[in-house]
């Protein structure tokens, strides 16, 4: 297991600098609105909630949840990526090394417990998301972003076959493990905005979803 995250953990090191302007990475400012539209109803409406952004990468999902209202804490293992999301500082959100079974605990709960595009990356996702579940504060939810990757679009064989979200080609393969670790209710919706915009129809491959899960009432 230290393997293969020592790998994808250098992986991320390496690509931290160019991340945000390789296409599926950042989110441009023209894009914004369709991400708002997409997620508006898996958001919260009160302001103040704390998130926690699972593999926050460069920070973009951690910024785009702080302009949401949500006070942020980004937990990345790349220390690469970190560096990257601290030269863009934004009122806040922190970041903290570590990773998706090292959430800090809070005496209230995590509001929100957010991963967008780094699910693909848990070598045992079903330990993760038990794990999440016992975090989330009363009225919490988890919600994931990922998209039906193919094969081809990794470079490491290795990885796709040790990772069992890497390159799943339906959405229900998520849900499934979520109702399995405990979640009650699970909604999955395509993110239709999103994916015309990059001149995707919803289901075709790379065209990304959202997964929101609460813990059963
Ligand atoms: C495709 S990037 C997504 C980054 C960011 N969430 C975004 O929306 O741009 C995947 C991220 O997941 C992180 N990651 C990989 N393995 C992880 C793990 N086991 N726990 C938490 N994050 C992980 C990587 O270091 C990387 O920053």
């Amino acid at each position: 297991m230290d393997d293969i995250n020592a790998r994808v953990r250098s992986l991320y090191d390496v690509a931290a600098r160019s991340y945000e302007s390789e296409l599926g990475h950042g989110i441009a400012v023209g894009e914004l609105e369709h991400w708002r539209a997409d997620l508006a109803f898996a958001l919260h409406e009160r302001a103040g909630l704390v998130a926690a952004d699972v593999g926050a990468g460069t920070g973009v999902f951690s910024r785009f949840l702080a302009a949401s209202g949500y006070e942020v804490v980004g937990i990345e293992p790349s220390s690469g990526m970190i560096a990257q999301a601290l030269s863009q500082p934004v009122a806040g959100v922190v970041y903290v090394q570590g990773d998706a079974m090292g959430i800090p605990e809070r005496d209230a709960g995590w509001d929100l417990i957010a991963a967008r595009q780094s699910v693909c990356y848990l070598e045992d996702p079903l330990r993760a998301f038990r794990c999440w579940l016992d975090l989330l504060a009363p009225g919490g939810r988890v919600l994931i972003v990922e998209g039906l990757w193919s094969r081809a679009s990794w470079n490491d064989e290795d990885l796709v076959d040790a990772l069992p979200l890497s390159c799943v080609q339906t959405r229900s393969a998520l849900t499934y493990l979520l109702r399995c670790a405990g979640f009650g209710s699970v909604r999955q919706r395509w993110l239709s905005a999103v994916n015309r915009h990059h001149g995707l129809g919803d289901g075709d491959v790379g065209s990304r979803y959202v997964v929101v899960a609460g813990p059963r009432a």
